[in-house]
């Protein structure tokens, strides 16, 4: 293992002086537009939000740096819009816009480069990691059920999803201003169990589940499903056991437990790789003593019905009842969910509560919802469900069913030893290649995941993941890593000495795309959370990169004239927002790659 540089170990070093420490955020380009339009017109037709809601950004630079179509001016002015864009140019005056130009019904406004770029620049030197967080804390607290395997079963492609989506929606919800609290609803409970139980006592071997715990638990599964098919008592048997582990049966409980911890095991190997942690392991089975409580709460409620001896609720006209508990006084999924509710509203007093979920199961969550609404309790409106589409392999959805499965720690692995790969070829004198081959393999399983639109499915595909030019986890690391490199070599030359950056007093034309894109970062992250799709950091990601690529391509960052500190300015501000989102994401940048 080789001795890491001196430098490599030091935190980030801060490229201007605390001069700037204490700056405000600048306001956001959309509102300063927003704000000068409404102050352009004579009398109020729109609100600013509005104003703000409909401004866009130009396609072509020609057009400016933001556009404003007049249309629904026009409607409520009763006038042509081309003629409102003109007025409005004409009286448009904020000293970051330098010009105004009405092009038929749109007003393009383009702002001071130098102004506008420099003060940008100087608010993420200065800001460093904390550019784009919320400038208001203490939002309140955001319950994020996610993840939520189910023991004695692998920890499925969905499973991941839910993972990744649900860490991000985490650190996204803390970078808006709130507290998370990351909760793992393990499937740990139900009359599954009984049936693992009833196979093992047939057919399980205690040295086979110690080697290989979840795949011999799923094997033990399959075969009872199998055998059950010809041989009905099977199925008494498996519901017998069930009993047993709900009265609290030693035994029961003793092999309950053994397969829980052992699947937890494994579970922890996924997290560990994945770098996810929890506030908090509630699983099904943490509800046990509160599901009579539930139960009775429905029933003074009046609510309960009888239906072929089971209880349900009526969830509505337009879904059917929600299943309470069965003929044989077993509790279900649901019930363990209101209770599960009404335990985080009481323990956490949560703004909002996200279950991030597959898009199968949205009848459950619209049951649920629907029945706590009818229990009285208002906050059933900051409910969410965040569901999210399927992971395919050639097209086809991955599935756990008939022991056909992939192991997802080794899906993970195989993505860390390509990693390996392909530093080896393109850069074998890197040091910890291990360390940062495991930052590139997992990133780019992360990324090519969160990429996505949450409802899209998403193919499944090693190969693609690992590319340094496509858009993937890789290729923003292997961004952020290179203009690293300048930076570094930035400082070299000045002898390690003061490469502090005074002033960034001029921006180069050909920065002007990388700087938008910057200035965009904040209210992206605000898009994100609110949207609730961390594919929209993922997505700004890539075009950060690419916009740096391209300017990168164009200029000689280096150029020992004037120019070259705020080229570093803006090689230095995209590193720490590159960083920044990539961490949204969860996914670590190596120094060097
Ligand atoms: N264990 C469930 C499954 O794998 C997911 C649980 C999601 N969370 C919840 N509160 N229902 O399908």
């Amino acid at each position: 293992r080789q001795k890491k540089e001196a430098w490599e170990r030091k935190p980030e070093r801060k490229l201007i002086t605390s001069k700037f420490a204490e700056r405000k955020r600048t306001m956001e380009w959309k509102q300063i537009f927003a704000d000068a339009i409404f102050a352009a017109m004579k009398k109020t037709a729109l609100e600013k939000k509005v104003m703000y809601s409909l401004i866009e950004h130009p396609k072509h630079e020609q057009h400016g740096d933001l556009a404003f179509p007049c249309f629904q001016l026009a409607k409520h002015l009763r006038k042509a819009p081309n003629k409102i864009a003109e007025e409005l140019a004409a009286n448009l005056s904020n000293s970051y816009i330098e010009k105004a130009e009405a092009v038929g019904p749109y007003v393009n406004v383009f702002f001071h480069k130098a102004t506008a770029g420099r003060d940008i620049l100087t608010e993420i030197l200065s800001e460093q990691g904390e550019y784009g967080s919320s400038k208001q804390r203490g939002k309140g607290k955001v319950v994020i059920d996610f993840s939520s395997p189910n023991i004695a079963k692998p920890f499925s492609m969905g499973h991941l999803r839910s993972t990744v989506i649900g860490q991000a929606l985490a650190n996204l919800a803390e970078k808006n201003g709130y507290q998370a609290v990351k909760i793992n609803h393990l499937g740990d409970w139900g009359t599954q169990f009984g049936k693992l139980m009833a196979a093992y006592k047939k057919w399980g071997d205690e040295r086979e589940l110690k080697a290989q715990p979840i795949s011999t638990l799923l094997k033990l599964y399959v075969r009872f499903h199998e055998e059950a098919e010809n041989n009905p008592k099977l199925l008494a048997e498996g519901r017998q056991w069930f009993q047993r582990l709900e009265t609290k049966d030693r035994e029961a409980e003793a092999l309950w437990r053994w397969f829980r911890d052992e699947s937890i095991k494994a579970f922890e190997k996924v997290y560990q790789l994945l770098g996810i942690t929890f506030d908090a392991v509630q699983g099904e089975s943490f509800y046990n003593d509160r599901m009579s409580a539930v139960v009775k709460e429905l029933e003074d409620k009046h609510l309960l019905e009888e239906s072929d001896g089971a209880k349900v609720v009526q969830a509505g006209d337009d879904m059917p009842p929600c299943l309470i508990q069965k003929t044989d006084g077993t509790t279900l999924y649901a019930t363990r969910d209101l209770a599960a509710a009404l335990y985080r509203k009481q323990e956490y007093d949560f703004a909002s509560c996200m279950y991030v979920v597959g898009g199968e199961q949205q009848l459950h969550f619209q049951q649920l919802f629907a029945v706590l609404e009818k229990m009285g309790y208002s906050w059933a409106g900051d409910l969410v469900h965040v569901p999210f589409g399927l992971i395919l392999k050639d097209g086809k959805k991955m599935s756990t069913r008939k022991g056909k499965i992939i192991f997802l720690e080794r899906v993970i692995q195989e993505a860390i030893d390509k990693a390996k790969k392909n530093i080896l070829e393109k850069n074998p004198q890197l040091p910890d290649i291990g360390e940062v081959a495991e930052q590139v393999g997992v990133g780019a399983v992360i990324f090519h995941d969160l990429k996505n639109e949450r409802m899209g499915n998403v193919e499944f595909n090693v190969n693609h993941m690992l590319t340094f030019e496509g858009e993937t986890g890789p290729y923003v690391q292997y961004t952020a890593a290179r203009a690293q490199t300048l930076l570094e070599k930035a400082r070299l030359k000045e002898g390690g000495s003061a490469a502090e950056m005074e002033t960034v007093t001029m921006v180069d034309e050909e920065a002007w795309e990388v700087i938008k894109l910057l200035e965009q970062f904040p209210s992206e992250v605000v898009r994100a959370y609110e949207s609730l799709e961390p594919s929209v950091i993922a997505k700004y990601l890539v075009r950060l990169s690419q916009a740096f690529n391209s300017y990168y391509g164009k200029v000689k960052i280096l150029s020992g004239d004037a120019m070259e500190r705020s080229r570093l300015a803006v090689a230095g501000s995209v590193i720490i927002v590159l960083k920044e989102g990539l961490r949204l994401l969860n996914i670590q940048s190596p120094q060097k790659m």
